[in-house]
């Protein structure tokens, strides 16, 4: 039993991945079409230094808006800030240090942020680790679960009220996860989120992007019931050849990066349906939210519109981070 629920997530993550693959054979990636101007609006990307985050942040500064990257690596930051603001003279780039790893640098990243008066209109959630080895945050919590989930979802809550004051019907604030294909092999574990009982990187990867879009249908419908101007959605940027597979299997790091120059996405390609459910005048107000993928919107796994395990997720990740 407890090997199968070891390596049933490993074959249905590397099954899910030919898919994406085969999908990638014979489609064209998505060209984000033009984008309107961006002056005078703010966003903050996390780990936006490199890879997808990177050319999000690049465009956006080239459409003019102030644009913070949030990262751990100051000096990848800084070296990110330095070639964007080589390419555009006028670029509002800045690198603010936010590990997400731990809660108390996600409560001081808000806090800063927050002392600078700025308004927010867009928040890019797309930091993420896949594969790492079996580790903990400062806080306790499984790596992946911590970095990718909890420290995202803190940093949400935290600035939900900024973007919300910033908000307008005609132009709302946006929030946008980059979660993965990799959901549709996720399963929630509530008993267990941390992993600490069989832990598997592939499962734990799964589950942490599962939980990150589980309240895609649930924040988006709140948020306009209740009346406020943010809305949010969940992208998956396909398959891009990133730093994101350096923790692959030996072997399979090798095919991976073979297969990778054919097969999968450039980061620029795999930055065009973030940058579009962020940006487009398509998407506004009650046409915002969802799943994206490839610059169309689908439908995401069964266990996302399931209400207990919403609710119990809910639960959970408040009781993880103290929350009220
Ligand atoms: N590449 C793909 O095929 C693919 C597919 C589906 C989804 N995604 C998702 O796309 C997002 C971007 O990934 P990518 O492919 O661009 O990979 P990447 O090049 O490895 O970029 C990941 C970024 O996250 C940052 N990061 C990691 N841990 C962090 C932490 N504790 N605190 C703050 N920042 C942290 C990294 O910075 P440092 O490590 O230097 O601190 C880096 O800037 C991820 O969420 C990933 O899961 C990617
Ligand atoms: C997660 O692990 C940490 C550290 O081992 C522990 O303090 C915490 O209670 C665990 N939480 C859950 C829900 O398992
Ligand atoms: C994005 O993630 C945040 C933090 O976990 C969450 O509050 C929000 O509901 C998520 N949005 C979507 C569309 O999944």
């Amino acid at each position: 039993m407890s090997f199968l629920s070891y390596i049933l997530p490993i074959i249905k993550i590397y099954l899910v991945g030919l898919k994406v693959l085969l999908v990638q054979m014979f489609s064209r990636a998505f060209r984000l079409p033009a984008m309107p101007r961006q002056d005078g609006r703010v966003a903050i990307v996390t780990g936006g230094a490199r890879g997808i985050g990177y050319e999000v942040v690049r465009h956006m500064a080239g459409l003019g808006a102030r644009v913070i990257i949030g990262g751990r690596d100051e000096q990848e930051g800084l070296t990110a800030v330095r070639r964007i603001r080589e390419e555009y003279r006028e670029a509002k780039v800045e690198f603010e240090q936010l590990d997400l790893a731990s809660l108390q640098s996600v409560r001081r990243f808000v806090q800063r942020f927050k002392g600078r008066g700025l308004p927010l209109n867009i928040l890019i959630n797309n930091a993420g680790v896949m594969l790492v080895p079996e580790g903990r945050t400062e806080d306790g919590f499984e790596q992946h679960l911590g970095v990718n989930y909890l420290g995202h979802l803190l940093l949400t809550w935290l600035l939900l009220d900024t973007l919300k004051d910033c908000g307008k019907r005609s132009s709302c604030s946006r929030v946008v996860n980059v979660s993965s294909s990799a959901h549709r092999a996720g399963r929630i574990r509530l008993d267990d989120l941390n992993g600490s009982r069989c832990y598997s990187a592939h499962g734990a990867y799964c589950q942490s992007k599962l939980a990150l879009l589980l309240f895609s249908s649930r924040l988006h419908d709140e948020l306009q019931d209740g009346g406020f101007a943010v809305t949010s959605c969940a992208v998956d940027p396909g398959m891009v050849d990133t730093a994101l597979y350096r923790h692959l299997w030996s072997p399979l790091r090798l095919a991976q990066s073979a297969v990778a120059r054919l097969l999968f996405r450039t980061p620029v390609e795999g930055a065009a349906t973030v940058l579009y459910t962020a940006l487009s005048p398509a998407l506004e107000g009650e046409r915002g939210g969802g799943y994206w993928s490839n610059g169309r919107r689908e439908p995401t796994s069964p266990p996302t519109f399931d209400p207990a395990l919403q609710l119990g997720l809910r639960e959970a990740s408040r009781r993880l981070l103290g929350l009220q």
